[in-house]
C-alpha cells in the first residue's frame, strides 16, 4: 500500500542498495498468499494500464498471477495470453467456469461492465470494475448491494486515489494542514470526443473531488455543444458543475471534451483557511501553508531507471489495494459504492444540463436513469440526423 513517501518505490533504499530498477527481493512482499487474476476486455487500458501494472508489481515480488484473458477477438487474445504466459478465452463465461480465479478486473464497454461483473460476483469471485461502475444507478446500486450479501469485494477504478500526489493531498487534509476546506475547483480537459465527457472521463475528477472534500448535497450545472465536427451523441462538449458539500463547503468542476488532450490538462486546487494546495497532472502537488511561505512543491525525483507511469497513474496501488482485500490484509480504498456516488454525481449533472436548476442529492435513482436515458436517445436521433 502507499505510504505518505511519494508513491511505492522506496527511492532512497534503491539507492542505498545499488537497487535503482527498485527490484530487490522482497522477503515480506513475496511471502504473501498467491493472487489468481483474469482480465474481461483487452482494450486499451487493460493493454497498457492494468496488465502492465501486474507486471510491474511482479517485479517488486508482489505474488500476483494473471491467469486467464478474455476477449472477442482472437488475435489481441492470444497475443495477450502469449505474452504473459496465460490462458486465452473467447467467451467469458467459460473462462469463469474453467478458471479458479480469485479476483478478475473488468475492461470491457461500460455498457456490458454491469453483466461481467455480475456474473463474477454470481461465481463468488471479486472484481475491480472499470470506471464507469455500470451505464445506470439501478444497475450500479443492485451490484454493490448483491457484493456486500454475498461478502464479496467489489470496488471501482479510481486509480486517481492511488496516484502519490493526491494521496499527499488527501493526508494534508486528514492531518489538519489544510482543515475544513472550504472550496474545491477542478479542470479537466479530455479532449476525445470519441469518450462520453461525463462517465467516461470527468467522472475521474467527480470522484476525486468526494475524496477530498466530502459528499455532495447538490449540484447545478451548465452545459454547451459548440462544435458539430465530432458528431458524437452526446449533446454538450463543455459543462461547468458547481456543488454544495455536506460540510458546508462549495465547488466547481470545468470539463471539456473537444480542447486538445494536452498537458497541463488536469488540476485540482482545494482552499482552506489561509492555506490551499493544487495537484497537477498527478504529478505535481503545490501545498501553499504560509503567507511568508515558502510554497511547497512536491514532485517526484525520477532516476532514469524507473518507470513511473504505472504508479503515478495510480493502477498499481489500485490493484495491490484490490488483491490485498483479496487477500483480507487490507480493506477497499476505494468500493462500488464511491463508484456509484460518483455515477450519481454524473448523472445529477446531466439533469441540470438538461432541465436547469439545482439538483439536490440523493437521487431517486430509476427515474433519474430514465430521464438521462430518454435524453440520449433523443440526442441520438439528432446525431443521425447530422450524418445523413
Ligand atoms: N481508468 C482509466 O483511466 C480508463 C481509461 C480508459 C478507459 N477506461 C475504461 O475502461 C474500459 C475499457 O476502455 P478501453 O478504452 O480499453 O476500451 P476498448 O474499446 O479499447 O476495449 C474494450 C475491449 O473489450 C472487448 N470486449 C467487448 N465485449 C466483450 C465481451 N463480451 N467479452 C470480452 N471482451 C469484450 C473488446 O473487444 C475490446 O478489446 C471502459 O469502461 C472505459 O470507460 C478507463
Amino acid at each position: 500500500m502507499l505510504s505518505d513517501t511519494y508513491g511505492h518505490s522506496p527511492i532512497q533504499k534503491m539507492f542505498d542498495n545499488a537497487d535503482v530498477y527498485g527490484v530487490a527481493y522482497d522477503e515480506e512482499r513475496a511471502s504473501r498468499p498467491l493472487i489468481k487474476i483474469g482480465i474481461i476486455g483487452l482494450g486499451g487500458v487493460a493493454l497498457s494500464k492494468h496488465i502492465p501494472a501486474i507486471a510491474r508489481l511482479r517485479a517488486i515480488w508482489e505474488p500476483v498471477k494473471l491467469a486467464a484473458v478474455c476477449n472477442r477477438n482472437r488475435r489481441t487474445g492470444e497475443n495477450a495470453a502469449d505474452t504473459n504466459g496465460c490462458r486465452w478465452y473467447g467467451d467469458y463465461k467459460e473462462m469463469l467456469g474453467r478458471e479458479e480465479l480469485d479476483g478478475v478486473i473488468i475492461t470491457g464497454p461500460d455498457s456490458l461492465h454491469y453483466e461481467h461483473a455480475m456474473a463474477c460476483l454470481e461465481r463468488g469471485i471479486h472484481v475491480l470494475v472499470e470506471k464507469p461502475l455500470s451505464r445506470s444507478l439501478v444497475e450500479s446500486e443492485g451490484m454493490c448491494r448483491y457484493a456486500q450479501e454475498k461478502g464479496l469485494i467489489l470496488m471501482t477504478v479510481s486509480n486517481k486515489r492511488f496516484s502519490p500526489p493526491y494521496f499527499r493531498a488527501k493526508k494534508n487534509i486528514d492531518n489538519g494542514t489544510i482543515a475544513n476546506p472550504a472550496m474545491f475547483v477542478g479542470k479537466f480537459n479530455l479532449g476525445y470526443d470519441y469518450v462520453d465527457i461525463l462517465e467516461g472521463g470527468t467522472i475521474h475528477i467527480f470522484d476525486i473531488m468526494r475524496y477530498l472534500m466530502g459528499n455532495v448535497k447538490t449540484v447545478s450545472a451548465v452545459g454547451t455543444r459548440q462544435y458539430d465536427f465530432n458528431k458524437t451523441y452526446y449533446p454538450f462538449d463543455h459543462a461547468i458543475s458547481s456543488f454544495e458539500f455536506g460540510s458546508g463547503a462549495i465547488g466547481s468542476i470545468y470539463t471539456s471534451s473537444a480542447a486538445l488532450s494536452l498537458k497541463p490538462w488536469e488540476r485540482v486546487e482545494v482552499y482552506g483557511e489561509k492555506c490551499w494546495l493544487a495537484v497537477e497532472d498527478q504529478f505535481k502537488l503545490i501545498l501553499n501553508d504560509s503567507e511568508e511561505g515558502p510554497s511547497k512543491v512536491f514532485t517526484p525525483v525520477i532516476p532514469n531507471t524507473l518507470l513511473f507511469d504505472e504508479e503515478f497513474g495510480g493502477f498499481m496501488g489500485l490493484i495491490e489495494n484490490f488483491i490485498q482485500s483479496i487477500r483480507g490484509a487490507e480493506t477497499p480504498a476505494v468500493t462500488g459504492w464511491d463508484g456509484l456516488k460518483a455515477l450519481e454525481l454524473v448523472c445529477a449533472t446531466h439533469l441540470s444540463i438538461k432541465n436547469g436548476g439545482k439538483i439536490r442529492l440523493p437521487l431517486d435513482f430509476a427515474p433519474a436513469d430514465k430521464e438521462v436515458r430518454e435524453w440520449f436517445a433523443h440526442a441520438e436521433i439528432d446525431q443521425e440526423k447530422i450524418e445523413s
